[in-house]
C-alpha cells in the first residue's frame, strides 16, 4: 500500500511509577525495526509524559490521550496543546470512546479538538467507532461518517491525522473483530474519504484498527489491505506488545 505501519500504545489511565518504569525498560531493550518499517506511538497518562521523555528510546513517539479545544488558560484539569508542543509531544489521541462516551465529548468538541490540535503543528491520531447495538442495526458506516464529516468539516489536511477505527464492543472485551468486520469497515473508512475529501488522501491515510488487539490475533488483523497499525490499549501494558510491533514485519 505504500503506507507505513504504526502502532500505538494508549496505556489509559494505568500504571505506577514502579510499572511505567518497567514497561520502558522492556521497550528500550526490545528489537523493533522502527523508524524504517514502523511508526510506534506511546500514549502514558499525561503525568508520565515527562519520566518517558526523558528515559523511553528516542524512535518510540509520544502521544497525549487528550488535550484541550484551544489555547490554554482558565480550564481547569485540561492539557494544552501548546504545552505539548512546549514538551515536545508531537502526538494526541482524540475522540476515544472512552472519552465521548464517559466524558461526553462530542462530535463537534472531538473536530474542534483535532482542528486546533493540526494548526499547531501536532499529530493526531482521531478514533472512531460504534457501539454493539449500532453494529446490530447495521449503522457502523453511517455512525463512522457521522464523526467523521465533523472533522471533515473543520480541517484542510488530513497529512497528520491517522485514524483509529476501534468498534467500541470490541474495546477492552476480549472479543475482537474478526479481520473481515475490520477490513470491511476500514474499505468503508476510505471509500467515504475519497467521496467526501479525495482519493489521495483516502489513499495515504493511515487507519489503524483498536479493541482487543493481541500478540495472538495481530498478525490475521495486520494481513488486511486496508489495515495499516494498531491502536492497542491492555496490551500495550505487557511484554507481548513488543510481538504486536513486530507482527507485520
Ligand atoms: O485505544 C485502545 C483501545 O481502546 C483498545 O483497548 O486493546 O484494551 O481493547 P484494548
Amino acid at each position: 500500500s505504500g503506507r507505513k505501519l504504526i502502532v500505538g500504545g494508549n496505556w489509559k489511565c494505568n500504571g505506577t511509577l514502579e510499572q511505567v518504569k518497567a514497561i520502558v525498560d522492556h521497550l528500550n531493550d526490545a528489537h523493533v525495526p522502527c523508524p524504517n518499517h514502523i511508526e510506534v506511538v506511546i500514549a502514558p497518562p499525561s503525568c508520565y509524559l515527562p519520566i518517558l521523555k526523558n528515559t523511553l528510546r528516542s524512535d518510540f513517539n509520544l502521544a497525549a490521550q487528550n488535550c484541550w479545544t484551544g489555547k490554554g488558560g482558565a480550564f481547569t484539569g485540561e492539557i494544552s496543546v501548546e504545552m505539548l508542543m512546549n514538551m515536545n509531544v508531537p502526538w494526541v489521541i482524540l475522540g476515544h470512546s472512552e472519552r465521548r462516551t464517559l466524558l461526553g465529548e462530542s462530535d463537534q468538541m472531538v473536530a474542534d479538538k483535532v482542528a486546533y490540535a493540526l494548526s499547531q503543528g501536532m499529530k493526531v491520531i482521531l478514533c472512531c467507532g460504534e457501539t454493539l447495538e449500532q453494529r446490530e442495526k447495521n449503522e457502523t458506516n453511517a455512525v463512522i461518517a457521522r464523526q467523521i464529516k465533523a472533522v471533515a468539516e473543520k480541517v484542510q489536511s488530513w497529512g497528520n491525522i491517522v485514524i483509529a477505527y476501534e468498534p467500541i464492543w470490541a474495546i477492552g472485551t476480549g472479543k475482537v473483530a474478526t479481520p473481515q468486520q475490520a477490513q470491511e469497515t476500514h474499505a468503508a473508512i476510505r471509500a467515504w474519504l475519497s467521496q467526501n475529501v479525495g482519493e489521495a488522501v483516502a489513499q495515504q491515510i493511515r487507519i489503524q484498527y483498536g479493541g482487543s488487539v493481541s500478540a495472538a490475533n495481530c498478525k490475521e488483523l495486520g494481513s488486511q489491505p486496508d489495515i495499516d497499525g494498531f491502536l492497542v490499549g491492555g496490551a500495550s501494558l505487557k511484554p507481548e506488545f513488543v510481538d504486536i510491533l513486530n507482527a507485520k514485519i
